[in-house]
């Protein structure tokens, strides 16, 4: 780098105080038209206040640069396997922020909000005819919130039909994380199920653990190995016939809609990520909905409010927000995340019935186009047909080169792609979680598959290059963990 060169790049890293010059002024204030007031005691003021002295132009550049400098799907090509970060169309956002919809109150009286409520009433009878479950809550706020309520749920049937005993939740070692923990949180003991050698649940192990006190069983499906779990039929048998409730992580739906009806399979209590299937980015535990959607076992318990509609003798429709029978109460204050349950509602409209089946075909093509793109390059540990997203195992550099999925995940941000998901699912070593989704043309698959194929390559000419990776970043390497559990963000004159 020359001296120049370095000059541009210390440039862009400086913080707004550090461009701050004495005197410099980004705004002019109005003549004073009010009253002049007194200031407070001098008690109760600061002598120093360091704030940035910058012209306005230096500001707009300091704000948009740190603006490009954070990764965004709107930017570039961002295949986090499980986060379904797919271009998410404007016209929802746009939908959303109409005044109507985006301006009201939810203690307004229902009687002025029969649009909003109509929406909602909608909206749960699309998910229910899109799984075939006839129960639908909008209320929980994200995916594994929904997983909380089902969880809650089958807690009240089990209780209600005086079987305190039933503790045991059955969930395989290739379930989303966040299972384990929702049952945890509902007072379950959680028993592991591992999975056999082709990705699917271990039926002689599923058949060991089922038990008089088993509560039930949570299943990702597809599973978060990208598997379409070829003993899902039996699996669901088995665990009802043991008394058992089936809950099904539906966040992955991207890769069944308007091909599998979970109803169909005899699950009783399924979660939809709406913010992963049917748009708004997924982010940072939120925003989202998670509407929890139940078959007939469980109806009656889920969460309130769910929204219901009375017709008069003259035809006129009423909206209300209503208690299920036996409801576990609420999730959180109000009704649900509104925004989301908008953006949903304009996605699944605008698409109708043939583009719903649509997503579903194209995220799994497209995961499985680079399946085939990447086998050779990378290990394969389940070599067959993927759903909506492939996990490889970047072990076979590790092993030769001393290359890992991070270095290699690292290095993809050199080329404009952001990393998969890494060292998740746990059961894959070295493992790398790719979800195309169905947003993507074939150009970009193309380009993100040879960009893979070349990192393999480099990673056996030149690993150093790998370990540094990335090299055109702000910063390159940072303390991960430390970054967000002790996170610096207070500005300090340098001494
Ligand atoms: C399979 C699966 N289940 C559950 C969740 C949890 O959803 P949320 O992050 O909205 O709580 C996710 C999130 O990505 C997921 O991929």
């Amino acid at each position: 780098m020359t001296a120049l060169q370095q000059k541009f790049d210390e440039g862009r890293r400086r913080l707004l105080m550090d461009r701050s010059v004495p005197g410099r002024v980004g705004a002019t204030l109005p003549p004073l038209d009010v009253p002049e007031q007194d200031l407070p005691p001098d008690s109760l003021l600061r002598t120093e206040l360091a704030l940035p002295e910058v012209s306005e132009g230096e500001l707009v550049r300091y704000f948009s640069q740190i603006s490009q400098s954070n990764f965004s799907i709107d930017h570039n090509f961002y295949p986090l396997g499980s986060c379904t970060m797919k271009y998410n169309p404007k016209i929802n956002d746009e939908i959303a922020s109409i005044p109507g919809l985006a301006a009201i109150h939810p203690l307004q009286p229902e009687s002025t909000v029969q649009g909003a409520l109509k929406l909602m009433y909608e909206l749960q009878g699309y998910l229910a005819a899109i799984t075939g479950m006839p129960g639908v809550s909008l209320a929980p706020m994200a995916g594994a919130d929904g997983e909380l309520a089902g969880m809650l749920m089958t807690r009240a049937y089990h209780l209600e039909r005086g079987e305190p005993n039933r503790k045991n939740v059955l969930i395989p070692d290739s379930a989303h994380g966040t299972n384990p923990a929702s049952a945890a949180m509902a007072g379950f003991d959680v028993v592991t199920l591992p999975s056999d050698a082709n990705g699917d649940t271990d039926l002689e192990a599923l058949r060991a653990s089922v038990s008089e006190d088993l509560a039930g069983l949570m299943i990702t499906l597809p599973s978060t190995l990208g598997l379409f779990d070829a003993n899902i039929v039996e699996v669901c048998r088995i665990v009802r016939d043991a008394g058992g409730i089936v809950y099904g992580d539906g966040a992955n739906l991207n890769a069944l809609l308007g091909r599998v009806k979970l109803g169909d399979l005899a699950f009783d209590v399924i979660h939809s990520n709406l913010h992963k299937t049917f748009t708004q980015p997924h982010g940072g535990g939120g925003p989202g909905a998670g509407p929890v959607i139940s078959g007939p076992r469980l109806r009656q318990y889920m969460p309130s409010p769910v929204v219901t509609r009375e017709t008069d003798a003259d035809g006129t429709e009423t909206y209300s927000l209503s208690s299920p029978e036996k409801t576990i109460g609420r999730m959180g204050a109000f009704h649900g995340n509104f925004g989301a349950l908008v953006r949903a509602y304009a996605y699944i409209s605008t698409l109708g019935n043939a583009g719903i089946a649509q997503i579903s075909d194209d995220a799994v093509v497209n995961a499985n186009y680079i399946l085939s793109g990447l086998k050779g390059y990378y290990d394969l540990p389940y070599d067959r047909t993927c759903m909506h997203e492939v996990v490889f195992s970047a072990r076979n550099l590790k092993r030769a080169y001393g290359v890992s999925a991070l270095d290699v995940a690292k290095r993809l941000i050199d080329y404009g792609i952001h990393p998969p998901t890494m060292y998740f699912p746990l059961i894959v070593e070295e493992a790398l979680m790719i979800e195309p989704t169905e947003t993507e043309s074939k150009e970009t698959l193309d380009y993100f598959i040879e960009v893979m194929r070349t990192i393999a390559q480099e990673a056996a000419e030149n690993p150093e290059l790998l370990h540094d990776a990335p090299h055109d970043t702000l910063n390159s390497r940072v303390d991960e963990a430390r970054a967000a559990r002790q996170p610096d963000l207070r500005w300090r004159p340098a001494p």
